[in-house]
């Protein structure tokens, strides 16, 4: 047998034949195909599922279990405040133009740094090295297209004005069109929204983190590359609140201080430790570095190779309206670089806009050591004069005039400006007992969906088998969607085989039983879907209670008595074939 290491290299059509993989096998399939299909919405058929399954509970292993960011859930669908408050509702858009003669609707900005890079042009608004991260703006975009004279890539016909086009979908909740609903482009916001009970249920100490897991929707473009790119896919967020003054100093810095990682960046190209990155500044602080770390640990544990993972930092110009720092965790697949997941230092933001829009405080009491006699300016509330003017509102008026210290200009509430003549502006000596601080948040967020397509094709290889092709999906053991597959020799054999699927079954594995076919041809099967060990029962185990356990990736084969079966099997699924079969 001759293994193809490196395979990847030389498969030209590879992100096709993993697709077709995916979509013979049951892993993958265009969503309503019986009706023709929608460009961005994908199915998981059943062992997809499974797999993607298996990659949200390593992912829960690390940052909720391991990280002890504790889980929630929150709806799918937001109010409109939530998304005026977070920026969505005027910044979540990319640029879009129509050509003029096919009518096609297209990203802009990709039709533009596609037509830069393959007429070889050296646009001086793309880094060399990250060229597929230039997000030119709209006029930019506008002077590209006219002055190269850039056509429609489809059928060159002329381009029409690049406009915005927000990502949101948008739905009404309830009957009639009263009140306004968005479906969430990202689940972080439902976090922030619940806030305040967190922070209460955190006992108002912080750091915290807070995860979900649920489907986040876009209305992307002109989605074409698989389930890279979604109209409804599923994120994986974590959001970490933390004491802005301690973001320099994670607690836990020194378990991933020798991690080293690649990383592009536009002060640093190469590979570093996470110490070295934070203390030669090309990562800010150690939180951001920390979580890069356990960042790779997820993807290197679900199968992304770790030669094709690398971190890139955002340009000035490619930030979300949100962030002051962020780095993607991008995987080399055929599609080029990807972004599986991004990591965010998104400060303040959130909560601040959310403190404005919803009139509620959004912040941390942290005590002093001891308390500090200091000067302040406070704003001291007219309730004889916010009564009558806002009336039943006029209680969360007062409440939240009595929060701000060192006013500057006007002061807004729910949008409006406070009227001056409902409070006055004081300035006081105050014993300190602590400071109302607003948390930052430091925001590890993955896309499951990219990641899922990543591993799969990370594991396709093939090679050869006893002079005969093979396919083989080398996913490691654990993540498999069949971890077992169990055949009988013959057909004499069925009874005892399906003996053992059944022990199997009960003892709790992922088990598929298959009869039909040469013995060759099952494995074939298996090896193709990832199964990692095959049992089959045959003439011996009648005379003597041994089966032989298959290795997927060597295709070595051990005999093993039936009665330590669960035990063999169970530390092959830990610890490697090789590890539990000298
Ligand atoms: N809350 C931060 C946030 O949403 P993002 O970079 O927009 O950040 C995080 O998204 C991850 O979600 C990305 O790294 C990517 O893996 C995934 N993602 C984003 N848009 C996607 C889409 N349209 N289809 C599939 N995955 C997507």
């Amino acid at each position: 047998m001759q293994l193809d290491k490196g395979h990847e290299d030389s498969i030209d059509d590879l992100k096709e034949r993993v697709l077709e993989l995916a979509k013979r096998r049951g892993f993958l399939w265009p969503s309503y195909e019986i009706y023709g299909g929608v460009a961005g919405l994908w199915d998981y058929g059943p062992l997809g599922a499974i797999l993607k399954y298996k990659v949200e509970n390593a992912w829960r292993e690390i940052f909720v279990v391991g990280e002890g960011a504790l889980p929630i859930d929150t709806p799918t669908i937001g109010v409109e405040e939530l998304f005026l408050a977070s920026g969505h509702l005027s910044n979540f858009v990319d640029l879009i133009v129509e050509c003029v003669t096919c009518h096609t609707t297209l990203r802009a900005d990709h039709v533009v740094v596609e037509y830069l890079r393959s007429s070889g042009i050296a646009a001086d608004l793309c880094e060399p090295d990250v060229a597929e991260a230039c997000v030119p703006s709209r006029k930019k975009t506008q002077e590209l297209i006219d002055s190269y004279g850039i056509t429609c890539p489809d059928c060159g016909g002329p381009l029409g004005k690049v406009h915005d086009f927000n990502l949101m979908f948008t739905t009404h909740i309830g009957p009639g069109t009263q009140r306004k609903g968005y479906l969430r482009p990202e689940t972080a916001q439902g976090i922030f929204a619940d806030f305040p009970r967190l922070l209460r249920f955190f006992r108002d100490r912080l750091p915290f983190g807070v995860a979900q897991i649920g489907k986040s929707y876009r209305n992307e473009i002109s989605p074409r590359q698989g389930i890279i790119r979604l109209r409804e896919f599923t994120h994986a967020e974590v959001e970490v609140f933390v004491n802005p003054s301690e973001k320099s100093l994670h607690p836990r810095f020194d378990e991933v201080a020798n991690v080293e990682i690649d990383i592009l960046s536009k002060d640093f190209v190469g590979r570093a430790t996470i110490k070295a990155a934070c203390d030669r500044d090309i990562i800010a602080h150690e939180y951001l570095a920390y979580h890069i770390a356990r960042c790779r640990e997820f993807f290197l544990r679900v199968g992304v190779r770790e030669s094709q993972l690398r971190f890139r930092q955002h340009l000035p110009d490619e930030m979300a309206h949100y962030a002051v720092d962020c780095w993607d965790a991008e995987g080399l697949t055929q599609h080029g670089w990807i972004e599986l997941a991004g990591i965010a230092d998104r400060t303040d933001y959130d909560l601040r806009q959310h403190e404005r829009q919803s009139g509620l405080q959004m912040t941390v009491f942290v005590p002093y050591e001891k308390p500090e006699s200091v000067e302040r300016t406070i704003v001291r509330p007219k309730m004889d004069y916010l009564g009558p003017k806002y009336k039943d509102k006029a209680k969360q008026v007062a409440d939240y005039l009595a929060t701000i210290s060192d006013p500057s200009g006007h002061i807004i509430f729910e949008g409006q400006d406070v009227d001056p003549l409902g409070y006055t502006i004081e300035t006081v000596t105050q014993s300190v007992l602590g400071d109302f601080v607003t948390p930052h948040v430091i925001e590890p967020s993955f896309g499951i969906d990219r990641t899922v397509y990543t591993i799969l094709e990370h594991a396709y290889d093939e090679d050869t088998v006893d002079g005969e092709r093979r396919i083989v999906l080398r996913l490691p053991d654990g993540l498999a969607p069949v971890e077992v597959a169990v055949f009988p020799l013959v057909k004499a054999l069925n009874e005892k085989a399906v003996e053992v699927f059944r022990l199997l079954r009960r003892e709790g594995f992922l088990v598929e039983y298959d009869d039909s076919g040469t013995i060759g041809r099952r494995y074939r099967r298996h090896d193709e879907i990832g199964t990692p060990f095959a049992v089959t029962v045959d003439h011996e185990t009648v005379e003597n209670g041994t089966v032989t356990v298959r290795d997927r990736d060597t295709t070595k084969q051990v005999r093993r008595p039936i009665a330590s079966l669960t035990a063999t099997l169970r530390e092959m699924l830990k610890r490697g074939f090789a590890a539990s079969s000298p």
